[in-house]
């Protein structure tokens, strides 16, 4: 039997899709390769954007994150120069952030998702996608009228729109992050950012117990050679803690290597197959927008689905990808723009030279200038 939409993935793109489909009537299946456990337990992103939060709070999603999320609304930036805080919560269009783990957003989501009647179906792999038709490893093939590709950048989604002739648009930033998370209390009151001569440091919250932090690193960085020791040293030079004070330090629960890469596929989508979140495209995450632009395409691509299905018409979803694109773009001009504040030219020749005093004129006309920190402000919490 044919579903209304056969959706592949339930990453926060796929899930707040789901929902929103249930919402509005629409038969719906969620295929997802992992186990729920593996699903639910993935800790990656944590800041919500006023509008994610909205859209997730106006269809009854957002209990855990309104019940256990903190508000954020400043972040801090440190230099050899010094250090300031910029309250964005009171600038450009005074709006914070809510800091929430996206696994347990993702928990809330499947919950909700189940609870509405949804079927999610995990452990079951998505191998080809033809018209309207999921062939699944190993099992019996799935068709919708439609299908969501919200399978993540490697995803079968995205693979098959390019196969046939769709293209990419891609950016590779050159620099990488060790991505840390740390079973430590937060150590600033704010999201802290260190620039610093032998690379970039992050500080971020998520909750009272577990803190992220972030090194830049080259390419090719193997975690497996940063101990514990040497991770919270390399942190307190470059978060230059002998001038502000000690990091409160933990167990390092998880590290990895993150390669700063973005991308934008040139169409959402085409004929029965759409897609959204990572699939669609890739954000570097110096502005921490994955996330965020995959609850707002999620619900664009809820409307446009309903309509069409309702209508028989694939006008909707073209006029949906029409209006996503551009907010796409802008998300991924903001965090260029972030990029090159935080990451500094290597080595030491006169281009090096000039692109490092160009980071710190940015970082001085931000510490300086309101107009620089209303645009901060409006595109940091943005969409
Ligand atoms: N068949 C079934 N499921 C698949 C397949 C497949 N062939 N390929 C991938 N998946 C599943 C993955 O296991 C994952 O659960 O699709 C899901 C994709 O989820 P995410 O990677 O979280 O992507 P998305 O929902 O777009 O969310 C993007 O979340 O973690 C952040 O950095 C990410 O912030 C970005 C946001």
């Amino acid at each position: 039997a044919q579903v209304g939409v056969v959706i592949v993935g339930a990453g926060p793109a796929g899930l707040v899709l789901g929902n929103l489909l249930l919402d509005r009537g629409i038969d719906c299946v969620i295929l997802e390769r992992r186990d729920r456990a593996a699903v639910e337990g993935r800790a990656r992103a944590g800041f919500l954007a006023p509008r994610a939060v909205r859209i997730l709070t106006g269809n009854g999603l957002a209990a855990g994150l309104l019940a256990r999320g903190q508000t954020h609304t400043a972040c801090l930036f440190r230099s050899d120069r010094g250090e300031f805080t910029l309250d964005y919560g009171k600038l450009g269009p005074g709006e914070p952030h809510t800091v929430y783990p996206q696994q347990e957003l993702v928990r809330d989501l499947i919950d909700a998702y189940l609870r509405r009647g949804g079927r999610i179906r995990f452990g079951v792999e998505a191998e080809e996608i033809t018209d309207g038709r999921v062939r699944v490893r190993g099992g019996t093939d799935v068709t919708g009228r439609y299908v969501a590709g919200c399978d993540g950048h490697r995803g079968i989604g995205r693979a098959t729109l390019t196969a046939h002739g769709t293209r990419t648009a891609r950016w590779d930033h050159g620099v990488s992050w060790l991505a840390v998370l740390a079973a430590a209390p937060p150590s600033l009151p704010a999201t802290g950012y260190a620039l610093h001569e032998r690379g970039f440091a992050g500080h971020m919250a998520r909750t009272a117990s577990v803190t992220r932090y972030y090194l830049q690193c080259p390419r090719g960085t193997d975690p497996a050679d940063w101990s514990e020791d040497r991770i919270w040293t390399e942190l307190a030079t470059r978060m230059r803690t002998a001038e502000f004070g000690p990091l409160r330090e933990g167990a390092v629960l998880e590290k990895a290597r993150v390669d700063l890469r973005s991308d934008v596929l040139e169409s959402l989508g085409t004929g029965r197959l759409w897609l959204a979140g990572d699939a669609a495209g890739l954000i570097s995450p110096s502005a921490a927008k994955g996330a965020n632009l995959a609850v707002v395409q999620a619900e664009s691509l809820a409307r446009a689905l309903a309509e069409a299905l309702a209508h028989g018409d694939e006008a909707p979803l073209a006029r949906h990808a029409g209006a996503c694109l551009p907010r796409i773009w802008h998300a991924h001009e903001f965090s260029q723009w972030m990029s090159t504040l935080l990451h500094g030219p290597d080595g030491d020749d006169d281009t090096a030279r000039y692109g490092r005093a160009l980071q710190y004129a940015r970082l001085e006309s931000l510490r300086t200038l309101r107009s620089h920190q209303d645009f901060f402000a409006e595109n940091y919490t943005g969409i």
